[in-house]
């Protein structure tokens, strides 16, 4: 069985998921859960959109064996006493430094969910390529017998990834948030075009483009694409690629992209 992981307000980026369990298994189980505890306390956990049956009607058409949406006392028993699940290396940085606490919540969540369904394999996407990193991870360290699969980044025709939160998004803002796809797109073409060598010279040319979209820019950053250490020196046929990573607000939306260059 192949599970799909998901916050729900489905699109076709999860659909994406789907597919690419049936193609790895008999049955898919879609999970639909807003993990409270990787939201912080400022965070969007009570707006987080939950359109049901919409999402339900999605899993269906998409192939979907099931759908597992268990509810917060399921998932978090009130009497059960916490664990605590972190990955050091990953934990602090990017994603991490921004958001204290919200991998410990990924991995809990994701283990119980691991748990609860047993999957043989489980689809995650590379939008969230820290989080696919951090699960890897977890499943390596702990020996979870379950294969992790890394699925490609959906996007919308003007490349812009496609996100539950990109419902929060106005037209104007949603202009503006092409900023992050350009500002990736940019990196793109200075590693594998013009062989740039220079990390900060790529990390500066992310940020000009970012910021000329009136973008509120958290990290731009250049970073080994299994480790997500700072790099010195660009050089993708020794590390397997580079991987850019971008958290930018526009507004009160926060956006995250990546790409990784010169596999
Ligand atoms: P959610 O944000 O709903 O994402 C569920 C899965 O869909 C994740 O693996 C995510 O990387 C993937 N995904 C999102 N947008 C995508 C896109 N444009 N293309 C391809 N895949 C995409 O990530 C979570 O939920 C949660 O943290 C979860 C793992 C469910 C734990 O609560």
């Amino acid at each position: 069985m192949a599970l799909v992981p998901t916050m729900g307000a489905l699109h076709a980026g999860h659909l994406s998921l789907i597919e690419a369990g049936r193609q790895l298994a008999d049955h898919v189980i879609v999970t639909i859960y807003v993990n409270p505890t990787q939201f912080g306390p400022k965070e969007d956990f009570s707006k987080y959109p939950r359109p049901l049956s919409d999402d339900l009607a999605m899993c269906e058409k998409a192939g979907a064996t099931g759908v597992f949406h268990p509810s917060s006392e399921e998932v978090y028993p009130p009497h059960v006493v916490e664990s605590s699940l972190v990955i050091p290396s990953l934990d602090g940085v990017l994603e991490g430094a921004f958001r204290p606490g919200h991998f410990a919540g990924v991995c809990r969540v994701v283990a119980k969910l691991f748990n609860m369904t047993q999957p043989d394999v489980a689809c995650f996407g590379r939008k969230d390529y820290q989080q696919l990193k951090v699960i890897e991870a977890m499943t390596g360290d702990l020996a979870m017998p379950i294969r992790i699969v890394g699925c490609p980044t959906l996007r919308d025709p003007d490349g812009m990834a496609m996100s539950s939160r990109n419902r929060y998004l106005t037209p104007d803002m949603r202009k503006r948030s092409l900023g992050l796809f350009k500002a990736l797109s940019e990196a793109r073409a200075m590693v594998e075009e013009r062989g740039e060598l220079d990390p900060s010279a790529v990390e500066a040319a992310m940020m000009m483009v970012l910021t000329s979209h009136k973008l509120d820019v958290q990290y731009a950053a250049l970073r080994h694409p299994q480790t997500l250490a700072k790099i010195d020196v660009i050089e993708p046929k020794l590390t397997g690629g580079v991987v850019a990573l971008i958290a930018a607000k526009v507004d009160e939306v926060r956006l995250i992209d990546n790409m990784v260059m010169g596999e």
